[in-house]
């Protein structure tokens, strides 16, 4: 049943160009399918088409149909058996997008008709080829009811017309090669914003932006947002757009956060729709973001693609990185990098401790969507991002020039992608390859010794050693390259650089399992301070005592580090609450936070960035054998004896930020991102319970809003009931809102939690079969309602189990994503991994399981 990198075969055949006549109809669509078919070198082997779910009408070759010994038909292929070595086959099929739940292929949203390919989601909608290295000029005709508007679909449109008095047509064109997982098409009655932009070159593009009827004024800022990353994508990497139109279209029905169909993206409404009122700067950031992810995509997956599925990486890691790239130039690269370390240390570090592990260039897969994961987006980020760093900024462009230079228009893979970099630069980046292929999250550790000479100058050496333990998919690691950001420093903030000069530039490579390095000076106290701005996607294991850490944050030149240091600082704190509950942390290390507070007073990015404190999954990153209730009681303690300690600054801040008119601007952000940071800590104390209250009543913005909401989470639930009701009284209409809604119930520790959330799937907005719904209800209390879904009775885990026995019937590609938090045990003590087991057994055994499911389960329970 699995697939294996290994086993690559080039294709059979090629298929030159595709013509497709679609007429739509919500349970039967005809689809007619004119394919150029050329046999690669001399074989006699058919032709084998994918099909999956489809009901084949007709099949003729030049004209000709087909007699029985021909061709055969399966569940899952075609095959046809022919001498010719060029010919054209046309295929007619019927398939129904109004049964198609599970939103791959082509189905209705919310009425209007939309496709979703990739991975192999085309088979879903024509027998083809379903392969990324299968390249084809596109020409589609939509054909449909005159109550249905608008019928796009890739390229530009070429003709259109009438069918008959109640039947039109459009016909459209993409004379760029690609592969079918980039083919869309979307119709139906929309909302048009349009405008244009002209390229550095002096193209001038159409775009079209598609919402829901009535929300034309939400998706301004979205199309602002792609005009930035249109420039963005020409200033820093000489990229321009390439098609005379570029459309995006928001729908509510969408597995995913967005596709970057050529020249026709379709988008998770989340991710478009964007006001004031209704988004939080989070919300705005994220929807930027993704439009920029998607249009560069252009370049980096489309115009070069991928050879086969396992390269993924090769476009997603990329294409993250890019638009880590450019949200960092947008807003604040502080801000970003902090965001993405926390997203690499909450999930993909959990990944890789997980049976789940995999290289960002997986080996072997069931289920091709089971492996658009956090390894191979995010990390595989990490990895481009370290390529950056090793070329620098001018290498790295000199890389891509080249990759564009040798790729453009093909199928490949990321043994090319590195191929272009080494061409760009004379290290030697054999051993940096092993990031492709060795899963895990290596721990770089940090010994310090000192030894005094006769003349009173301290020897300091400093030992970076590395070790990857073993994970669940390779026993055996072997060392990696990884450029380590360093400083050494004094208490004074002196630096200071090795007697060996392994440090260049702030830099060293750590390539064998260990490395050394001395420095000499008049001081015993010198501190490492290692892997500035996350400089690999490791851990480290810095054994340093409060003062060093707080030196760190006092002196150290990366602010990374200085965020790093307080986080380090924190989760020693609750470290201390799990082995001696009840006890108080030490008045040294409240004065240490108050002087760092002083330090930074004026710096409220920073500041309110270090007084988060780090979140439970955060913390399960640096624990074994986590025990689920002392963990969060530590957790919960700290944070009540932090608002308590420090209530003085906290209010001092609270106060000196002042409610201004709203504005979507860094240092408005950051304001209110503070702010918000520091209410939630007043919350837990009830006398500040009114200024939570307060500020609910009087945000003129979704971010205060809910950043009330948030902070009420702390408060009585008479306060938070009370608010929550207000709130879905307002925004009831609003299905996107409500999904915050959701997502704070179901986070919410109490004992009434399951009769909450059967009330929430019960509520008039909710539905299995949209995503966003589900994800925000059963999704947020499998992520991050940690307390509850890890009760020790097992009652969390059987409710989550009992809700996707359901939904995976209906869509297991989103089931699949909310089983993840089960599969991951390892790191829970044997009371919780009994209960999560015997659930994973449930599901294991559910005739019917999708292979979704079975893949994530089955590697769960194999693993020990
Ligand atoms: N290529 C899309 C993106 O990253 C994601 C599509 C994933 N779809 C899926 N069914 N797995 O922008
Ligand atoms: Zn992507």
């Amino acid at each position: 049943q699995a697939k294996r990198r290994a086993d690559y075969q080039p294709p059979a055949f090629s298929i030159a160009t595709v013509d497709l006549h679609i007429t739509l109809h919500p349970t039967q669509t005809k689809v007619i399918s004119t394919l150029s078919v050329t046999r690669s070198g001399a074989h006699i082997n058919p032709l084998v088409l994918d099909g999956d779910n489809l009901s084949l009408d007709s099949i003729s070759i030049n004209g000709t149909p087909l007699s029985d010994n021909e061709y055969t038909v399966t569940d899952s292929a075609l095959s046809v058996v022919t001498e010719l070595d060029e010919f054209v086959l046309e295929i007619t099929n019927t398939i129904a997008p109004e049964q198609n739940k599970a939103l791959e292929g082509l189905y209705l949203s919310g009425g209007a008709y939309c496709t979703q390919c990739e991975a192999e989601g085309f088979r879903r909608i024509t027998y083809f080829m379903d392969r990324p290295d299968i390249l084809s000029v596109y020409t589609v005709t939509v054909v449909a009811d005159k109550s249905v508007p608008m019928l796009l679909a890739n390229g530009n449109p070429v003709d259109k017309g009438e069918v008959n008095e109640n039947t039109h047509f459009v016909k459209w064109h993409d004379p760029h090669p690609k592969p079918c997982y980039l083919f869309a098409l979307v119709a139906g009655d929309f909302d048009l914003l349009t405008d244009s932009y002209t390229t550095t070159s002096g193209k001038e593009v159409a775009l079209e932006l598609y919402v829901d009827k009535g929300k034309k004024s939400q998706g301004v800022f979205a199309l602002e947002s792609l005009k930035r990353a249109m420039k963005w994508d020409e200033d820093v990497f000489g990229l321009e757009y390439d098609l005379d139109i570029y459309m995006i279209v928001a729908v509510d029905f969408f597995n995913m956060g967005a596709m970057e169909n050529k020249g026709l993206n379709v988008f998770n409404s989340k991710f478009v729709l964007a006001d004031q009122k209704s988004a939080t700067d989070d919300d705005f950031f994220n929807v930027e973001s993704v439009i920029a992810h998607e249009y560069f995509h252009n370049w980096t997956g489309n115009r070069v693609t991928c050879r086969d599925w396992f390269q993924l990486s090769l476009k997603e890691g990329l294409t993250v990185f890019r638009d880590q790239q450019f949200s960092a130039d947008m807003t604040s690269a502080l801000s970003n990098r902090i965001k993405h370390v926390r997203v690499m240390r909450e999930h993909q570090f959990a990944e890789d401790a997980s049976a789940m592990s995999h290289p960002i260039r997986p080996e072997e897969v069931i289920e091709m969507n089971n492996f658009y994961t956090v390894t191979v987006y995010d990390k595989g980020a990490e990895v481009i991002r370290m390529f950056h760093t090793l070329l620098g900024p001018d290498g790295f462009r000199r890389g891509m020039d080249e990759y564009f230079r040798r790729h453009d228009g093909q199928a490949v893979t990321c043994d090319d992608f590195i191929s272009a970099m080494q061409s760009a630069t004379d290290l030697d980046l054999t051993q940096f390859t092993r990031w492709y292929s060795q899963s895990g999250t290596p721990v770089i550790s940090v010994a310090h010794s000192t030894e005094v000479d006769d003349d009173g100058i301290v020897k300091h050496s400093f030992t970076l050693s590395q070790h990857t333990p073993a994970t669940s998919d390779q026993k055996e690691k072997l060392p990696l390259y990884i450029p380590v950001n360093i400083e050494i420093i004094d208490d004074e903030g002196n630096s200071y650089t090795d007697k060996e000069s392994l440090i260049k530039n702030g830099m060293v490579i750590l390539k064998d399992d260990s490395m050394r390095f001395t420095v000499e000076a008049k001081t015993t106290r010198l501190t490492p301070v290692v892997l500035g701005n996350f400089s690999a996607p490791a851990k480290v294991e810095n054994p340093l005592g409060t003062d060093a850490l707080l030196t760190i944050f006092k002196h150290a030149n990366d602010p990374f580090n200085r965020w790093d240091a307080m986080q380090t600082l924190y989760d020693r704190c609750v470290k201390q609450l799990e082995e001696s509950p009840g006890s108080a942390i030490s008045n040294d290390i409240w004065s240490g936070i108050k002087q760092a507070i002083a330090q930074e007073k004026n710096n409220l990015e920073l500041l309110g960035e270090c007084l988060v404190i780090p979140s439970f999954e955060t913390l399960c990153q640096s624990r074994s054998n986590i025990k689920v209730s002392a963990l969060s009681k530590a957790r919960k303690a700290f944070c009540n004896q932090f608002a308590r300690a420090l209530e003085k600054e906290l209010l001092d801040i609270f106060n000196r930020i002042e409610q201004k008119a709203y504005s979507y601007t860094q240092s408005a952000i950051n304001e209110r991102r503070c702010k918000n940071v520091v209410l939630a800590h007043l919350a837990r104390l009830p006398q500040h319970e009114h200024k939570v209250v307060s500020q609910f009543d009087s945000a003129d913005n979704m971010t205060d809003t809910l950043g009330a909401l948030r902070s009420a989470q702390h408060c009585s639930n008479s306060t938070f009931d009370s608010l929550m009701a207000q709130f879905e009284a307002t925004w009831n209409h609003d299905p996107l809102v409500l999904d915050k809604w959701f997502a704070l119930h179901a986070t919410q520790n109490r004992d009434d939690i399951f009769a909450t959330i059967t009330m929430l799937c019960e509520h008039p907005q909710f539905a299995m079969s949209n995503p966003n719904r589900v994800r925000s209800v059963i999704g947020s209390f499998a992520f991050y309602n940690s307390e509850r879904f890890h009760a020790v009775d097992g009652s969390g885990y059987k409710f989550v189990t009992d809700y996707l026995l359901k939904l995976d019937a209906v869509n297991p590609q989103v089931a699949a994503r909310i089983v993840t938090p089960l599969t991951q045990w390892q790191g829970y003590a044997s009371e919780h991994q009994v209960h999560m087991k015997q659930q994973l057994g449930r599901l294991l055994n559910h005739k019917g399981l999708s292979k979704d499911l079975f893949e994530k389960v089955s590697k769960s329970l194999a693993y020990d």
